[in-house]
């Protein structure tokens, strides 16, 4: 590894032992169906947004302007700010209700916080699926964000604590594997619905994502709390009892760790407000990361192929049924490479899988633009399409699918939720959701205009960012592959940019340990 890279993988000086047992990989199989919500939200919006009969009743003048529109400018066909208003409304309720998570999971565990996602999703599912006015749909996805908000704080840290560190990567990853699921199975469920005559299937499209909030909500309430949790909350007999269970390993030998969580616990209540911790100079590397890795990973422009698959496909020459055809394809290949990820991430690490996704990405986005400059032009009219055309487009687009799905995709949730700290993890995680919230609404508020506008160009803007974030993640992002969750910190201060900001603490503390310094310097 270059030296830019921080310490070598798995070069942490603790090794707790911890086995990959069936109670841990159960655990964390169920918690991890709290992205399923996510997913299918994801997957579910764009197809009915496409559905005529939906349209027509809640959104008429959208529809009249889509049946009207004889426009031979493909770039700008669907360019509506009220649908996409819809959309993307959710977003800024889950940035909402984000921070809001991030009290409960520290104060009440990050079980509850799971629970309440589910409950929350559940009644904006219901309240869709038997909408019957504008207000209804509006409120029941604002409910729906909410879910969302507390899932994707809460789950995301509760894999990575429980996960031994050796499996951390691939047991976390299971989240996005279940995000990719529910984009799937909502993709394939339009494709049916859609054809339902009577117009009414949207409702079975939205009122379906009842099934993953039933999922969740029972999930939870079966799961142990984290040991970690348990800790910071008092618990600490359980804890100990629940860490030798999850582990499977003898008393003597959880000794270390549990002595450490315990430690980094004590460190952890003298924190009164995390929040300005959060602003402390010594958590810059934290506070950096738990900004920008979401950012990058919306900038990869990746929801513009979940969110608008059907319409991109419309808008190259397929018809509606090839189109939804197409992003069930996109979803298939979202789903395999989410699996090459989990297989690979603790052996080659994260650094490994983030510079190869992004030259991958920046390839097949350079190749798409081409593609549909040299069709399309700048005035949007193809004339006719070989069909070779669509099938060249169709495959690049899912070779950059596959490479955002074992890179950002994944590594955006995970990288995040491994490396704060506990006394500043909730709240950090917290601000990781926000971030990423506030640039999946704006991808998704501003990507048909942008279409309009910059035309193919529209995947050279996001090309550019994969240049950055690449160059980003070689520069500043240490490995943190096989390094235990609560020893960290350590990989900061052999860094070359970020040493400075916990130089003075390692300093002072020489022989390095995370519990150690912050023990000492809270
Ligand atoms: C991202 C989503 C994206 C999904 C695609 C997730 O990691 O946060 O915005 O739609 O991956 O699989």
């Amino acid at each position: 590894m270059p030296a830019v890279g921080g310490i070598p993988a798995g070069g942490s000086g603790k090794a707790y032992p911890g086995k990959l047992t069936p109670y841990v990989t159960v655990t964390c199989i169920v918690a991890a169906m709290g992205g399923l919500i996510f997913g299918y939200d994801i997957g579910i919006s764009g197809g009915v947004t496409s559905m005529n009969s939906f349209l027509e009743k809640f959104f008429p003048s959208v529809y009249r302007k889509k049946m009207a529109d004889k426009t031979t400018n493909q770039y700008c066909q669907y360019d509506s700010q009220t649908l996409t208003m819809f959309t993307s409304s959710l977003y800024l309720a889950a940035l909402l209700s984000s921070l809001v998570a991030s009290v409960i999971t520290r104060t009440f565990g990050r079980k509850l916080s799971m629970s309440f996602g589910g409950i929350l999703f559940l009644a904006g599912a219901l309240l869709n699926g038997f909408a019957q006015e504008v207000w209804m749909l509006i409120v029941g996805r604002i409910l729906l964000g909410f879910g969302i908000g507390f899932t994707n704080q809460s789950v995301p840290l509760y894999l990575s604590e429980m996960a031994p560190y050796k499996y951390r990567g691939a047991l976390n990853i299971g989240f996005q594997l279940s995000i990719t699921i529910g984009i799937l199975v909502a993709n394939v469920l339009n494709y049916f619905f859609a054809k339902i005559e009577g117009g009414w299937g949207w409702r079975l499209s939205l009122g379906g994502a009842m099934v993953p909030a039933a999922i969740i909500i029972v999930g939870s309430f079966a799961l142990p709390d984290t040991p970690n949790s348990l800790i910071e909350r008092g618990k600490v007999k359980e804890a100990r009892a629940k860490l030798l269970k999850i582990r499977g390993v003898t008393d003597s030998e959880i000794e270390e760790e549990f002595n450490d969580l315990v430690a980094a616990s004590e460190a952890s209540k003298k924190v009164e407000n995390p929040w300005r911790k959060l602003l402390e100079r010594k958590y810059r590397p934290q506070l950096s990361m738990a900004i920008l890795i979401p950012f990058f990973q919306q900038l990869t422009g990746i929801n513009v192929i979940m969110f608008y698959a059907p319409v991109l496909f419309n808008t190259i020459g397929f018809g509606d049924d090839a189109s939804l055809m197409s992003a069930v394809i996109t979803g298939i290949v979202n789903v395999g490479a989410t699996l090459v990820s989990i297989y690979g991430v603790d052996k080659w690490g994260r650094r490994f899988l983030f510079l190869e996704g992004g030259v991958q990405m920046l390839i097949c986005q350079i190749v798409v633009a081409a593609a549909i400059g040299a069709k399309f032009g700048v005035d949007g009219n193809p004339g006719d399409l070989p069909k070779w055309y669509a099938i060249v487009v169709v495959l690049f687009i899912c070779m950059y699918v596959a490479g955002f799905a074992w890179s950002w995709g994944p590594l955006g949730w995970l990288v995040p939720s491994e490396i704060f700290p506990l006394e500043i993890r909730s709240a950090a995680q917290s601000v990781n959701v926000s971030v990423n919230m506030i640039f999946t609404f704006a991808v998704a508020q501003i990507f048909l205009t942008m279409l309009c506008h910059l035309k193919f160009g529209l995947f050279i803007f996001f090309a550019f960012f994969v240049v950055v974030m690449s160059l980003f993640v070689l520069n500043f992002l240490p490995e943190t592959k096989g390094i235990p969750i609560e020893e960290m910190t350590r990989i900061w201060g052999t860094h070359w940019y970020w040493k400075r900001f916990v130089a003075a603490e390692e300093e002072d503390y020489p022989n390095g340990g995370h519990v150690e310094i912050i023990g000492k310097a809270v």
